[in-house]
């Protein structure tokens, strides 16, 4: 069924069904430290704090999408890909989803990771580039 939203946003959840051959880049998709409130309102039980970026490439991911999820801290990151490739795998799919060092704070960095990418990618489909919470 489509939603009623489809001709404003164009499609969206259950009519997205396969993302495979699209790339896309999505910053803070780690698993942060802090006990911030899930996008859903709730606290993880662990009080590892599961945000709007990991949501992203966890959505994206189970599409069929190649994920390049971007952070500063390396071991949150690949943690967080972890968590993503084992739900995946028990969906029995593969994710194709990488980790990069990025730290918005630097324009200077920015740009570097977005040059490299550029030379190694062939494509760039998303960007979704959520800004750090500064609450
Ligand atoms: N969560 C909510 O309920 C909610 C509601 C409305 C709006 N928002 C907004 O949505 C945005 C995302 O919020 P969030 O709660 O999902 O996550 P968040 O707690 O702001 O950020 C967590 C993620 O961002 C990364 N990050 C932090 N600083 C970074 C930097 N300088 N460069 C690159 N990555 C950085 C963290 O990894 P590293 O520390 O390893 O870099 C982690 O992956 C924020 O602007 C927030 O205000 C959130």
């Amino acid at each position: 069924m489509q939603s009623i939203l489809h001709s404003i946003i164009g499609p969206a959840g259950p009519e997205i069904a396969d993302l495979n051959g699209k790339v896309a880049l999505v910053t803070g998709g780690a698993l942060g430290e802090s006990p911030s409130i899930h996008p859903l309102g709730t606290f993880t039980s662990d009080r590892r704090h599961i945000g709007i970026g990991y949501e992203i490439s966890r959505f994206l991911a189970r599409m069929g999408c190649h994920v390049i999820m971007a952070n500063r801290k390396q071991d949150q990151g690949e943690e967080a890909i972890s968590k993503i490739k084992a739900e995946c795998s028990k969906e029995g799919k593969e994710a194709k989803i990488e980790w990069t060092q990025l730290d918005l704070g630097s324009l200077k960095l920015a740009k570097e990771v977005v040059t490299k990418l550029r030379e190694r990618l062939d494509r760039l489909d998303l960007v979704s580039p959520l800004p750090p919470d500064t609450r």
